[in-house]
């Protein structure tokens, strides 16, 4: 599926305003209820507007059929390149065709459009994101006894989510086969909610008892709820629960103790590249690609970025060393809270 290749391709863009001093790019977000969206849209903007494009930017709610809507209006409205982030990548298929038969280009940006005629995809490699997280959680479990743990994954209507429990598999699965790792509960959060990932959890207490000595969770936003599940316990702190996302609230956990772990994904990094190839290809200038992604039906040219994981140890090093936030906010909170190394 992934091949490491680098290729140049034009974008022959079929339409006139294609080599538009000032493109019009728009926008569609599936959600701007995680923190990280927001700082995806307002990165991507500014680089856009440094690039000297414009950007008209709609947020769907999670709700497919508003998506689909925003999408077409935002054809009606001829932007000249289209940057989709799909509430359900198999949903999104339907307003593609109408972008391709607009003739405008589409980029997926960080989660994959299914069996869709798209142009591009910029992501991080979601895989890989999974193995991280199965393999911290694996290291430490005990050793000394068959390991009992939850797993939460994100919605299912997101690819990445299976991606993410695609890679936390290749870890896990074979303890799991070895009796190493007993999965005591697992399902999937609808939409990403915390609400969601609370109720999981409770239903695994419910379920499995208080014995439980890992909680593999996909993204920070679940974290949150399945640790508020255990807070209600007084578990937090003493079950290790994984993360994604580097978010503020996730980020003061680890150093709290009540989360084990979070990746950081280079937000900026990827925002910036969308916006360069997005006005590339409103000027049918060459763009690069690192490798492809077949989506069902084509493969996609495609960029894959790099994650790093952060506890308590390294977030110093990593997510303040980035500026991604500050040691103030990251260290701020209760009396007790620990302050920076
Ligand atoms: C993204 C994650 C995010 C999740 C929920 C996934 O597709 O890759 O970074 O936490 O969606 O929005």
């Amino acid at each position: 599926m992934r091949l490491r290749l680098v290729f140049i391709f034009f974008f022959l863009a079929a339409t006139a305003f294609a080599s538009k001093a000032k493109p019009l790019i728009g926008l569609s977000l599936d959600t701007l209820k995680e923190e990280r969206w927001q700082r995806d849209r307002d990165t991507f903007i500014a680089e856009a507007k440094k690039l000297g494009a414009e950007v008209i930017v709609q947020s769907a709610n999670s709700d497919d059929t508003r998506q689909v809507r925003d999408v077409e209006s935002l054809i009606s409205r001829q932007v000249d390149v289209l940057v989709i982030v799909p509430h359900n990548g198999a949903a999104m298929t339907r307003a593609v065709k109408s972008a391709n038969d607009a003739k405008i280009p589409v980029i997926a940006y960080d989660r994959l459009i299914l069996n869709a005629n798209i142009d591009y995809y910029l992501t991080f490699d979601n895989v890989k994101v999974g193995e991280a997280q199965g393999s911290y959680a694996s290291a430490h479990l005990p050793k000394d006894r068959t390991a009992r743990i939850v797993r939460i994954y994100g919605a299912p209507t997101d690819n990445n989510a299976k991606l993410f429990k695609q890679g936390q598999d290749n870890i896990l699965k074979p303890l799991i086969t070895a009796g190493k790792i007993e999965v005591v509960h697992e399902d999937w959060a609808l939409d990403w909610k915390p609400e969601n990932a609370k109720k999981i959890m409770n239903a695994a207490i419910t379920k499995a008892g208080r014995n439980i000595d890992a909680v593999v969770v996909s993204n920070d936003g679940t974290a949150g709820g399945a640790i508020q599940a255990l807070l209600e316990e007084g578990l937090a702190g003493k079950v290790l629960v994984t993360g994604q996302d580097a978010e503020l609230s996730a980020c003061q956990r680890i150093v709290n103790g009540t989360q084990a772990m979070t990746i950081y994904k280079p937000l900026s990094k990827l925002a910036k590249q969308a916006a360069e190839v997005a006005i590339k290809m409103a000027r049918s200038k060459p763009v690069v690609a690192l490798g492809k992604i077949n989506n069902g039906k084509i493969d996609v040219p495609s960029i894959l970025l790099d994650v790093v994981v952060v506890t308590k140890d390294n977030m110093m090093d990593t997510v303040v060393k980035d500026g991604f936030h500050t040691a103030a906010d990251v260290y701020r909170g209760a009396a007790e809270s620990p302050q920076p190394p």
